[in-house]
């Protein structure tokens, strides 16, 4: 065997010496070597090993092989494995694929081992993994590994990789209510958090703008409440197309239905539901957050939260619990009466932790878990002990890292966004911010630090919509990606810039138009795509 390799690496080492290894993320360990292989189009497969759990017919595997395929060689089909004639030696006919326990019909959940290990070497490419979750980090990092010469002849080095990821929630969010997003940019984004191994798509579903969830319990919600109900809604179809196609990525997708705040969109839905805003002793006509002082709103509550339960799977569900805003509230008379039966004097945060409390016991009763904004913490709402707080504000009340040692000081596991809101934008390589920030650089036991389980880089749609999203996302939601994934030693810049710079011409290989990093040029002419 080493005749034709030994005569690859002399002939082509010179054409790519430097070539560095780029992975995106960081593997957790990692061992290469000059030694490599070529691999073909025509005889190259994805197999599974005769004593994995997960065989043909498995479906998030099966499809996982399709993509792949279609990563590595195009969409192009290619005739089978040509049957006779020997393969040089030095040319990979196949990943063999190895699952320990069986799952494929099964959901992702924050559970999920995705621990892998994937060598390439002499003998085979094999990737071991104990469930599909992990196999399919693997194919992706397999897919990364292989390179091309001008010509198009791909390789691949000999390689060692253990991997698995730092933290278990590793999210992206979307907003589909200051402007809508079609179905295809959706999946699209599903695409891509794949790469950068993401695995929550949090769907900020609905907003003060607008409504577009269709709901089969209030279908006036989305009839008056989106932008048009023809075009900008998403049905039941849409909403279970989406969990599908995440689920065969290894993605949960985390609902949110933000409340009491930002619901200005659900009031022409559903009479009643918000609170009546007062000029002085009239109702000056607007309206403010849901109203908390009614039953009804509490009945409401209760139905749309079991068809919400029953049509997002996910142990989770994201409650919001963010920004309100207490001035309408405080013009009401009848919330003031309310106000003083309950001894609440004027504090409306009490006001606030008593439809949150309400809430939540609802949701509970429904047999969900669940992620609430970081101010309902702040407010000492009493949460449930499993409760997930996700911090979002920088510095007030306090500092983010200070907060983060709030939360899990208090026992809460918590999620960081503030410093991850990739909506906002500056001048220049602004990934290198979001790159070097730690979810633990706070002080705290190591059991504090048990609490965090992960993060989120958030994509706010005040200024944007499906024409600028894939740009503005890409690869700069990739710092926050490999920030979660990798190991928390790898974070020196130059670093980065090169393999980040590479991934994001690979990326444009792949058809996404993720934006430049700085100055330069990638070898392949994708650009023009
Ligand atoms: C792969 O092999 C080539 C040719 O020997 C070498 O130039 C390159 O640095 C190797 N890549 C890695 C990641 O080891
Ligand atoms: C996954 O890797 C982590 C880190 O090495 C380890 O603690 C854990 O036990 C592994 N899980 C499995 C199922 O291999
Ligand atoms: C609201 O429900 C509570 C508890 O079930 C009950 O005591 C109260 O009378 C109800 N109020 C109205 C206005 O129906």
């Amino acid at each position: 065997m080493a005749g034709s390799g030994l005569w690859f690496s002399l002939l082509l080492a010179a054409a790519f010496a430097g070539r560095a290894v780029a992975l995106w993320p960081w593997p957790q360990s990692i061992r290469t070597s000059n030694w490599f292989y070529t691999i073909s189009p025509h005889s190259f497969q994805f197999k599974y090993h005769a004593s994995s759990a997960a065989q043909p017919g498995c479906s998030v595997l099966d499809e996982a092989f399709q993509r792949y395929r279609g990563v590595l060689f195009g969409s192009e089909v290619w005739p089978g494995p040509a049957r006779t004639g020997k393969q040089p030696m030095s040319e990979k006919t196949s990943l063999i694929v190895l699952v320990v326990t069986p799952g494929c019909e099964e959901l992702p959940s924050l559970e999920s081992v995705e621990n892998y290990t994937l060598t390439v070497s002499d003998e085979q490419c094999f990737l071991l993994s104990a469930t599909v979750w992990g196999a399919l980090r693997g194919l992706e990092t397999f897919s990364q590994l292989v390179w091309r010469s001008p010509e198009g002849t791909l390789f691949i080095n000999k390689t060692e990789i253990e991997d698995f990821p730092r933290f278990p929630h590793r999210g992206l969010l979307l907003d589909t209510s200051r402007h809508y997003l079609p179905l295809p940019s959706i999946l699209d984004t599903l695409d891509v958090m794949a790469y950068n191994k993401f695995n929550v798509f949090h769907w900020h579903l609905v907003d003060d703008p607008s409504f577009p969830y269709e709901s089969f319990s209030f279908p006036e919600l989305s009839r008056k409440g989106s932008y048009d109900p023809a075009t900008h809604i998403y049905t039941a179809q849409d909403v279970k197309e989406v969990i599908e196609y995440a689920r065969l990525r290894g993605i949960r997708v985390l609902a949110e239905f933000d409340t009491p705040g930002h619901t200005l969109s659900w009031g022409p839905g559903v009479s009643g539901l918000l609170t009546p805003c007062y000029s002085g002793s009239q109702p000056s006509g607007t309206f403010g957050p849901v109203n908390p002082i009614l039953n009804s709103t509490y009945e409401f509550m209760s139905s749309f939260f079991l068809e919400v339960s029953s049509v997002f799977p996910d142990f989770y569900l994201h409650l919001g619990g963010d920004e309100v805003d207490f001035t309408c509230w405080k013009s009401n008379p009848d919330i003031q009466a309310f106000m003083k039966k309950k001894g609440f004097g004027d504090d409306f945060k009490q006001l606030e932790s008593y439809y949150i409390q309400t809430l939540l016991n609802i949701v509970s009763a429904l047999g969900k878990g669940y992620v609430v904004w970081q101010e309902v913490f702040d407010n000492k709402v009493k949460v449930r002990p499993d409760t997930i707080i996700q911090v979002w504000r920088e510095e007030l009340p306090v500092n983010y890292l200070k907060e983060m040692a709030l939360i899990t000081s208090a026992g809460f596991r918590a999620l960081l966004s503030a410093p991850w809101y990739l909506n906002r934008i500056t001048y220049g390589q602004d990934w290198k911010v979001y790159y070097l920030v730690d979810p633990l650089e706070f002080e705290g036991s190591a059991e504090q630090k048990a609490l965090v389980i992960g993060g989120e880089a958030c994509m706010w749609g005040e200024y944007v919509d499906t024409t600028n999203l894939v740009p503005r996302l890409w690869p700069r939601a990739g710092a926050v990606a490999e920030r979660l994934w990798s190991n928390k030693g790898v974070t020196d810049l130059d670093f980065a810039f090169k393999r980040l710079s590479h991934f994001r011409c690979e990326l444009l290989r792949r058809g996404v138009q993720a934006q430049p990093l700085s100055v330069g040029y990638c070898e392949q002419e994708f650009e023009q795509t």
